[in-house]
């Protein structure tokens, strides 16, 4: 038997507690506020940041969009930073990635107050998950933290495998999973695309977390019996629907399933996870900077 964790309701629990941690704030004359900045016509991205603005106005965050020319000059986006930076009634800012190719990215990420950085991206912040005093958790492996959490997962001990190196996931993941204390202490490899034998590493793997972005490339044989097997692939590939195409993951859902001992869905899994966690991260912000003390999930 597979379990099929549901990052839905994971993360309508952890929407409802953070829900009480609004509520505090508003108490006390504050309301969150988030900004979101998108300069990219690629149509996921414009899909993920009017859903992030969504879920801001359902829970009682303020959420701030500024949408750039994708032709603009990159300035712009720095000059709108800035301003985000100084405005006091923003206190979290995402810029969605991928950015334009005259943007530079590095530069931005820089760019972002590190108080303000919901992502977790600044490289003061990626400092401080490294050396273990995490600021702000990159949404996506915090999220799959809360999901193993919920689903009773030992970390402590554990072969984890995390297959990609992304900035956004597969690093910050890794870094989680190494971290002395609850839900790290695992024994943890980083896999690539230069990867010689993938499944040699996924078949010793008691968790495995499937980050690469390509789809449906990890099935039920390169699997151990009972691992558990986090799925963050959301990708799009053609297919006789309305919109022209379907979502899947990195993983193929039906080989794995009967394989795994517990599985993400895709959709359902960890994209709801990282939308909780960034409100999460928006009321630890607005918290801190207010310098009220909330209760975090
Ligand atoms: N693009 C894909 N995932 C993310 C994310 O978590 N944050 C930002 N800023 N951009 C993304």
């Amino acid at each position: 038997m597979t379990d099929i964790i549901d990052g839905d309701a994971v993360a309508a629990d952890i929407r409802a507690d953070l829900q009480d941690s609004i509520d505090a704030l508003a108490d006390e004359g504050v309301r969150p506020g988030l900004a979101t900045v998108l300069m990219s016509d690629d149509p996921a991205s414009e899909t993920y940041v009017s859903m992030k603005q969504r879920d801001c106005e359902e829970v009682g965050i303020e959420g701030i969009h500024v949408e750039l020319d994708p032709d603009a000059p990159a300035d712009e986006l720095f000059d709108t930073v800035e301003d985000l930076n100084d405005d006091p009634e923003v206190h979290g800012i995402l810029v969605q990635m991928p950015l334009v190719e005259q943007v530079d990215t590095r530069r931005v990420l820089r760019s972002v107050d590190p108080e303000k950085d919901v992502d977790g991206f600044h490289p003061e912040n990626v400092g401080r998950l490294v050396a273990g005093n995490p600021r702000f958790k990159p949404c996506t492996p915090h999220g799959i933290q809360k999901l193993l959490e919920s689903a009773g997962v030992e970390t402590e001990g554990a072969e984890a495998v995390v297959v990609g190196r992304s900035m956004i996931v597969g690093k910050p993941m890794a870094n989680l999973l190494i971290q002395k204390g609850p839900l790290g202490n695992a024994t943890t490899t980083v896999c690539h695309s230069r990867t010689e034998d993938l499944a040699a590493h996924t078949r010793e793997a008691d968790i495995v977390i499937a980050a690469a972005g390509a789809p449906e490339f990890i099935d039920g044989s390169m699997l151990k019996e009972g691992a558990t097997v986090i799925d963050v692939g959301v990708n799009r590939v053609d297919a006789d629907t309305d919109k022209g195409y379907e979502l899947v993951g990195d993983v193929d859902f039906e080989s794995a399933e009967g394989v795994a001992g517990a599985i993400t869905p895709v959709p359902g899994g960890v994209g709801p996870m990282t939308r909780a966690m960034l409100l999460y991260n928006t009321v630890k912000a607005a918290g801190e900077q207010e310098g009220i003390a909330v209760d975090l999930p």
